[in-house]
């Protein structure tokens, strides 16, 4: 939207759970090498462990809207011959520059009507929406990228220095969403955005070069919609579609600019990846953030259906009006037939979960474990923060868990040995910080025994709040220990 430029008074600071506790943010960025660590850091792990998350450089205004608000910040850990070093480092875009040269908030939360006019922000940048590349971090084609919700990615150097936005040599203008899915046969990155405006719905394909092909209209979208991530599969681009509209009438009108509309049902998405018709399979209304990984199941006699391992919930909590409470997060399968346009539906575990990940060289394939980040139950100091790690194995439905009673702790991310196949020979990174103290840690968990807990804990010289979505690159140019760094 770019219709309210004219000088409006600036709206009040947002509260939220989520800039206090674990969550507050922080505003130090410093490079620090010689961690101190707890337990031995396994000698074999050697790269780095990135990850990215809402921190708000200036106190926010208007709305805040977690996870779709805040500046990103992404923070590296560098690992190798059982040292560590730490930086982390905001994502520049031009609207944080521009806050930092006013020395506070100038935008408000992304579903607001607020924008900010020329008087505060410039003719160029007045009216505009700010990027949000604070999503998730990934890697691919020679680009190290921080992700927004569906917009621009922002193209990161080798010390997390912002370079600026990428468009994919100007093949995709409008960006792509934070969670794209990376082949780990084909080395393709599969990649999808929504528009406010016709077409609704696009995806593509980003060749491991990082050659971008143009986008295709996902057919028979005729409303704006948000779909956070996907899955994929050897032939399909998985899209689940719930009915989590933008209203731009409403929002003008200064109300939300999403609407939840339960009665319209959930539909799932199976997209060629050679570009034939789309399947569309209906189902009752649910709601999704993440995927955990599709594959398709070779069983000829029921169609060859496409398996999806997702958290699923009632409604968006904090996005639907009406809503009272977080509610819960349940780790799912839904069974699609391409062919009869069906969805059979499974919840696979009692816990309260999100932030499923897999070891990455399973997507597309049967995958052997699903890690996962949730709640205890137990009565905690902040009630939105989790305090439980989860691994489920889909092959027995036996779950894994290790509590901490100590640490709120993040997403995991799998390393894996560089040199087995199998992922337990491997490890779960994650970062965690202690709910009293205010201290963080990377934790390293044997993916052989995680309900053991780390078998290493490297403290983290600054507080990491807690985030969203990272990455493990075992050859990360960055991931060159050396002994210089300190605190800038
Ligand atoms: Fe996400």
């Amino acid at each position: 939207m770019t219709t309210t430029h004219a000088a409006r008074p600036i709206p009040e600071p947002a509260a939220s759970p989520y800039l206090t506790g674990p969550y507050t943010p922080v505003d130090a960025e410093v490079d620090v090498a010689g961690l101190e660590t707890v337990g031995e850091l396994p000698p074999e792990l050697e790269g780095s462990y990135l990850r990215n998350g809402p921190n708000p450089r200036f106190s926010p205004i208007g709305r805040f809207v977690y996870p779709l608000d805040g500046d990103g910040m992404v923070h590296e850990v560098q690992l190798a011959g059982g040292r560590a070093r730490y930086r982390n480092r905001f994502v520049r875009t031009p609207a944080l520059l521009t806050e930092e040269a006013a020395g506070q908030a100038l935008w408000a939360g992304i579903t607001d009507a607020y924008r900010p006019g020329e008087d505060l922000v410039g003719p160029a940048l007045a009216g505009t929406v700010r990027d949000l590349p604070d999503v998730n971090v990934v890697r691919h084609g020679g680009r190290l990228l921080a992700l927004a919700e569906s917009k621009r990615p922002f193209r990161l150097g080798p010390c997390l220095e912002t370079l600026g936005p990428d468009t994919f040599g100007g093949n995709l203008p409008a960006g792509i969403t934070a969670h794209p899915k990376i082949d780990p046969r084909t080395g393709e990155m599969a990649v999808f955005c929504y528009h406010l405006t016709p077409p609704f719905l696009t995806w593509t394909v980003i060749r491991p070069d990082g050659t971008a092909l143009r986008p295709t209209p996902v057919e028979g979208v005729d409303r704006p919609g948000l779909v956070h991530d996907m899955a994929l599969t050897e032939h399909y681009l998985v899209l689940v579609t719930a009915p989590l509209f933008f209203d731009l009438g409403q929002a003008l009108a200064g109300g939300s600019l999403l609407s939840w509309e339960p009665d319209r049902g959930t539909r799932v998405a199976l997209i060629p990846r050679d570009g034939g018709p789309v399947r569309w399979c209906a189902d009752d209304t649910f709601w999704t953030w993440h995927s955990a990984n599709a594959y398709e199941a070779d069983d000829p006699g029921a169609g060859n259906p496409v398996v999806l391992d997702y958290v699923q919930w009632d409604a968006p909590a904090g996005l639907a009006p009406g809503r009272t409470g977080p509610g819960a997060g349940r780790l799912t399968r839904a069974t699609i037939d391409p062919a009869a346009g069906t969805v059979r539906r499974e919840q696979l575990s009692d816990d309260d979960v999100e932030f499923p990940r897999i070891d990455d060289r399973a997507l597309t394939r049967r995958h052997p474990t699903i890690a996962l980040t949730g709640d205890s139950g137990r009565p905690r100091l902040h009630p939105e923060a989790a305090d439980t790690l989860f691994w489920f194995d889909p092959r027995t439905g036996a779950t894994t868990r290790w509590t901490s009673p100590d640490l709120a702790v993040g997403e995991l991310a799998h390393a894996p040995h560089p040199d087995s196949d199998d992922p337990d020979d491997g490890w779960w990174l994650t970062f965690a910080t202690h709910r009293a103290t205010g201290g963080s840690w990377l934790l390293v968990i044997p993916a052989a025994d995680p309900g053991a807990g780390p078998q290493a804990r490297v403290r983290m010289p600054v507080r990491v709040p807690l985030g969203l979505h990272g990455t493990w690159l075992p050859d990360h140019p960055g991931s060159r220990l050396t002994t210089t760094g300190g605190t800038p």
